[in-house]
């Protein structure tokens, strides 16, 4: 991962009052983080998960919904009010299973939840953002994964960690696709490194000894979440980030570049995978 000199900001201010926030998937992990810091400096901020955490924090409302299914993610994209919308960041997540699992409109779960219902969102509510709205998309961008577009749905085969390897790819082109395709949005892909949350419940065993053994560790050789979310939530609302679209930021909120496998070819590959797929099921 290499760092990217031209990128330079500051921190946005502190008091964020009348600044409006969706986080989906900030109901859990490191977009729960963002919401509570952003909330407790005054932002009004909007999580979609399945299960609310925060309802006794002033500042944060929840909208439900299993973003397993894209008929949801169309619902949740219908309803967020994007004409109000100042930052919009994605943070939902899983890990592949070691056997192939599969939501109820077919589709493999994690490329379900990790991306294809992010990609749904981002294309539908792209045209009522106002000019100017940041979108944050968090993955592994700038680590070289390119991961195969052929089969996106891992249809003709299944490795849990090539599945997974592909809705980091995949999240990593759509930041690039939406920089380019949506000009007026300053898009940025967020790489938070290894941190401790319930990201691996799903390919561990949610609650297993293994899961609680392997985040136990983590927990003590990496920074919390409320660490990675100090970091990074002074840069969500940095003035700076006006000059810049397509910018991939690592745990530290330094800027990275993107992998270089990623390139235009490849991009629109992954694009035409997933409008495919989106269409499959809509
Ligand atoms: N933690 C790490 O080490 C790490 C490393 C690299 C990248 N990342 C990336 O960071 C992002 C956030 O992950 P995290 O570590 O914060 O994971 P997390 O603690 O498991 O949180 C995941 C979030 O996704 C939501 N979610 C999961 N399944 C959902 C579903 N079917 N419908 C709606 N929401 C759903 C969860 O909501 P509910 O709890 O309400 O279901 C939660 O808000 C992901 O993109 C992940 O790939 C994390």
């Amino acid at each position: 991962m290499k760092l990217d000199s031209s990128v330079r900001w500051e921190p946005g201010a502190s008091d964020l009052t009348g600044t409006n926030v969706a986080i989906i998937g900030g109901t859990g992990g490191l977009g729960r983080a963002f919401a509570r810091s952003l909330a407790a400096r005054g932002a009004s901020v909007l999580v979609v998960g399945r299960t609310f955490r925060d309802a006794d924090v002033p500042g944060i409302r929840f909208q439900q919904a299993d973003l397993n299914l894209m008929r949801e993610a169309e619902r949740v994209a219908a309803e967020l009010p994007a004409e109000t919308l100042d930052v919009v960041v994605f943070t939902t997540g899983i890990m592949a299973a070691t056997s192939r699992q599969q939501t109820d409109e077919g589709i493999e779960r994690d490329t379900a939840v990790s991306y294809l219902s992010r990609y749904v969102i981002l294309r539908s509510i792209a045209g009522r953002l106002r000019n100017g709205t940041r979108v944050f998309i968090m993955g592994m961008p700038g680590m070289g994964q390119t991961g195969s577009y052929d089969d996106l749905n891992a249809e003709r085969s299944y490795k849990s960690m090539a599945v997974h390897s592909n809705t980091v790819a995949a999240n990593e082109a759509l930041v690039l696709d939406a920089a380019e395709h949506y000009p007026g949005l300053r898009v940025f892909g967020l790489n938070p490194g290894i941190v401790k949350t319930a990201i691996r419940g799903n390919m561990l065993g949610e609650g297993s000894w293994r899961q609680k053994v392997l985040e136990g560790l983590i927990g003590l050789f990496t920074p919390s979440a409320d660490t990675y979310a100090a970091r990074v939530v002074p840069l969500l609302t940095s003035p700076d980030l006006v000059r810049y679209t397509g910018v991939m930021f690592n745990r530290k909120a330094q800027a990275i570049l993107p992998s270089p496998g990623l390139t235009q070819q490849h991009v629109d590959g992954f694009m035409t995978a997933s409008a495919a797929l989106a269409a499959k099921v809509s």
